[in-house]
């Protein structure tokens, strides 16, 4: 699959590095040649968008069972006949097998409280979903204490700041770790997110892209509250995950974080863990208390996704750099844990057809959007 796949007629969604043209737009392939390619004018709401020559544009094309995805730059326009040509690539910066169910989901994990184990549930959650066969990507988000290498004991040479800065591919700042996962160091290079130069912003989104359709799940660990660059990735996400623990300052942090979440944006879908509960009948009254709440003040319907057992195995796990899930198969949090990502498995297995492959309405068209609108 490459350049060699690319034939007329097939559909293009395209982004720009102009702050003025923000939208994901649709084009076609019209002909093909070795240096160029020619690409219909690109539409938005049935109006054609004239892009400029010297415009940098990211490409995804769709070849039938793939997606190609490509950087590029606009050579010549033929405003008559409505028609762009662009640079042909050498090398596709991302070259991938989308079968026709197959899809990516990007979840993000926060909090309104720091501490109330985000990083812990996050690192177990991947561990179990890749155990039910899925591809998980785990990619630490959290500007503070970027620290999930360290506890799966995992060396990262290089991190996102580096695909960012155009020294490494995003396949090359992709770790392997315990479990099967594979993880992105994020550190600084999570904080350049919030202004990033055109060039900057294409390697990028290409990155994302290259996850999209590389793996099963994204999973994206924050740190607690909303700085610009986490609610970028909540926005964008398909289900933000927020997690509380039934401590009252915890549970009025979690309320008031899915009231930013929903005063920014209500077309997300939340779901809601209450972590470290002494009993099961707490972590079933909190859940219900915290849904109850949001549906009666903001009139929203978070969803329950289910709590954790509060468990002296998790921070032995974490002296031992040591992921419960690998280590603790039987316990009671890696159980709980297990029936999460099984619920998550056999979820995805039922909205696969919804989210599958629509350009527009992927994270990384969302994220791409947010960055340009920020
Ligand atoms: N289910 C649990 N039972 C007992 N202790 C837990 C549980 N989950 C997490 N902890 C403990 O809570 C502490 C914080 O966990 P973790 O670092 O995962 O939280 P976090 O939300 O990622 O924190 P931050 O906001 O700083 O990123 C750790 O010491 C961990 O051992
Ligand atoms: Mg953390």
């Amino acid at each position: 699959m490459g350049i060699d796949d690319l034939k007329p007629g097939q559909e293009i969604s395209l982004t720009t590095n102009s702050a003025f043209y923000k939208n994901v737009y649709e084009s076609k392939v019209v002909a093909v040649d070795k240096d160029m390619l020619c690409i219909s004018m690109p539409c938005y709401k049935g109006l054609f968008i004239p892009l400029n020559v010297g415009f940098v544009l990211n490409l995804r094309i769709n070849t039938g069972a793939d997606i190609l995805s490509f950087t590029s730059e606009i050579l010549y326009r033929n405003v008559s006949e409505h028609s762009l040509f662009v640079r042909m690539p050498t090398h596709p910066n991302v070259t991938e097998n989308q079968s026709s169910s197959k899809s990516c989901k990007f979840i993000t994990v926060t909090s309104g409280k720091g501490g109330v184990g985000k990083t812990s549930f996050i690192i177990n959650y991947a561990i179990s979903l890749s155990k039910l066969g899925k591809k998980v990507v785990l990619l630490d988000a959290d500007l503070g204490m970027a620290n999930v290498d360290v506890l799966l004991k995992t060396n990262t040479r290089y991190n996102i700041v580096d695909v960012i800065d155009g020294q490494k591919g995003i396949n090359e700042v992709i770790a392997e770790a315990p479990g099967g996962i594979h993880i992105i160091a994020g550190g600084s290079g999570i904080q350049k997110l919030a202004n990033l130069s055109p060039a900057e912003y294409n390697r990028i989104t290409c990155g994302f892209t290259y996850l999209e359709s590389h793996y099963d799940y994204v999973l994206i660990d924050t740190g607690a509250g909303l700085s610009k660059n986490v609610t970028s990735f909540i926005f964008a996400s398909d289900e933000p995950l927020v997690v509380t623990t039934p401590e009252p300052h915890a549970i009025t942090d979690a309320y008031s974080i899915i009231k930013v979440i929903l005063e920014e944006n209500r077309d997300v879908s939340m779901k809601l863990i209450v972590n470290k509960c002494e009993t099961p009948a707490e972590g079933t009254e909190v859940l219900k208390r915290i849904t109850g709440v949001v549906k009666n003040f903001l009139n929203y319907s978070v969803e329950p996704l289910g709590y954790i057992p509060e468990s002296r195995i998790v921070s032995r796990s974490i002296k031992d750099q040591a992921p419960f899930a690998l280590s603790q198969p039987s316990s009671d949090v890696a159980k709980a844990i297990r029936e999460l990502a099984e619920k998550e498995a056999r979820d995805q297995r039922g909205n696969d057809a919804r989210i599958t492959g629509k350009g527009l309405t992927s994270f990384v068209s969302k994220f791409m959007n947010l960055f340009k609108n920020a």
